[in-house]
């Protein structure tokens, strides 16, 4: 017998699992109900916040019976801010649920079953881990906040004071920043009315080399005394090696890719990733936390296991992290990227490096695999496509290169799923998985793949 719930409806539930994005699952007569706020093992009074035919989603009110694997929050932030969903539930726990939601996702997306499963790894640190953060500024009673957005509401910005996903000399720039722009006594811009002045800023800080690159993003302007504004930031703050002045003066509410002036220092910041320097500019995208993109990768370099005659192909390149520790290991790679500046930086990194086997080329990956010379035959693919996995066809043509190895790597296992299927229906089968903790405390799982030829 199913239940019929309403939006607003009040009920108590035993949460029994964790769903695919993190929520909570209970279960009324049958009716899935995903809980917001509740871990595996609680039993809650929650609202419903959205009744459908097939679901409910509700929220938590309150926790009246806790789960033995609930845990305090660490962060002064939580619950008002909305991230880092997933720290009331003990990290072993948090890591297991990732493990299964990436074996449940290849057995029920991908239909796939009889691959090895590795041991998951875990994240270290478990908190300051992120080496880039972005922030929005709002107008407030009497000043300015510069923070996250609360969840749902795109006026009102919580100002954070102290955030765990990154360290406490870059928290400390964003407080400093936030006097700044508040003693200007200028406005911060209102996506509305389309007006005001700070709209964001974009921390980055490198993991090894200590260098942190500041940009701060306005409407159109000079920064009110953006002389001493600088000098007074470097100075307190010596490892920032770049500070950054960025002007949107378009209506997106986007913090990167716009034109910018370099107030101090360069227009760069220097990360090493696994023993590489790369250099970064300000619209390069880099895995955002360090240290376990090392582990991911070194995983992706172990399941491809180059032997050092292989031509490679890495496909999804960015700036071409993967493809250059690739080199060191292999005859040739080439690189392959959408985005022309990430492929200038990534031949910029080779050059740094020292590196001459690497090989990078600009353009979409199914129109760049067409043009490719087909007696150049790669005896190994490395694929890292953005969240929504690679498109059907581009896929197709990657499997048609007949490649005998592939290694995946993957922020979203979903996708990865079903481009697992399209592979083993292609003729590849999947030899081993294991999934990557880079972003501990959220829902967020990467995970590595590796097919053979059969
Ligand atoms: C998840 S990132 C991987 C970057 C890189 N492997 C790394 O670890 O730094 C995915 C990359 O794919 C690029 N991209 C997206 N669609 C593409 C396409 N159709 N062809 C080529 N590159 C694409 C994006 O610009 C982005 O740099």
């Amino acid at each position: 017998m199913s239940r019929t719930l309403k939006k607003s409806d009040e009920l108590e539930l035993r949460v029994t699992s964790l769903a695919y994005g993190g929520k909570g699952v209970a279960r009324v007569d049958g009716f899935v109900v995903f809980v917001e706020g509740a871990v595996p093992g609680d039993f809650v009074r929650a609202r419903v916040t959205k009744a459908k035919p097939s679901y409910a989603e509700a929220r938590t009110l309150e926790v009246i019976d806790a789960s033995a694997r609930r845990t305090a929050p660490e962060c002064r932030h939580f619950g008002a801010c909305g991230g880092c969903s997933w720290q009331t539930l003990a990290y072993p726990d948090q890591l297991s649920w990732k493990q299964r939601q990436v074996s449940d996702c290849l057995e029920h997306i991908g239909g796939l079953t009889g691959f090895v499963m590795d041991e998951p790894l875990g994240a270290e640190p478990l908190w300051r881990y992120r080496n880039k953060v972005e922030f929005s500024f709002a107008d407030r009673d009497g000043g300015i906040s510069l923070g996250f957005h609360l969840p749902g509401e795109w006026r009102h910005v919580l100002d954070i004071e102290d955030c765990l996903l990154h360290s406490r000399y870059t928290n400390d720039i964003r407080n400093h920043i936030r006097q700044y722009a508040a003693s200007t006594g200028l406005g911060a811009w209102d996506q509305r009315s389309r007006q005001g002045f700070w709209r964001h800023l974009v921390l980055r800080e490198s993991a090894h080399t200590g260098e942190v690159m500041v940009n701060l993003v306005t409407a159109p302007g000079d920064l009110p005394d953006g002389g001493s504004f600088a000098a007074g930031l470097v100075e307190r703050f010596p490892r920032v090696v770049a500070l950054l002045h960025s002007i949107n003066d378009t209506a997106s509410s986007t913090a990167g890719g716009h034109p910018f002036t370099v107030l101090a220092g360069r227009d760069h910041f220097f990360e090493e990733l696994c023993g590489l320097g790369l250099m970064v500019p300000p619209s390069s995208f880099l895995q955002t936390n360090t240290v376990m993109a090392e582990r991911l990768y070194r995983r992706a370099l172990e399941y491809a296991g180059p032997s050092g005659y292989e031509l490679v192909f890495d496909l999804y390149s960015g700036i071409g992290s993967i493809a250059l520790l690739m080199a060191g290991s292999c005859r040739e790679v080439w690189g392959v990227e959408i985005g022309e500046e990430a492929v200038a930086q990534a031949r910029t990194n080779a050059g740094l490096n020292g590196i001459d086997n690497a090989h990078f080329t600009a353009g979409k990956v199914r129109a760049v695999l067409k043009e490719a010379d087909p007696g150049n035959r790669p005896d190994l693919v490395v694929l890292d496509p953005p969240r929504a996995g690679a498109g059907k066809k581009e896929l197709q043509r990657i499997i048609e290169l007949g490649a005998p190895r592939i290694t995946y790597v993957s922020c979203n296992p979903a996708t990865m799923a079903g481009n697992a299927a399209q592979l083993a229906d292609g003729g590849y089968r999947l030899a081993r998985v294991g999934a990557v903790d880079m972003f501990p405390h959220t829902p967020h799982i990467e995970a590595v793949s590796f097919f053979e030829k059969g």
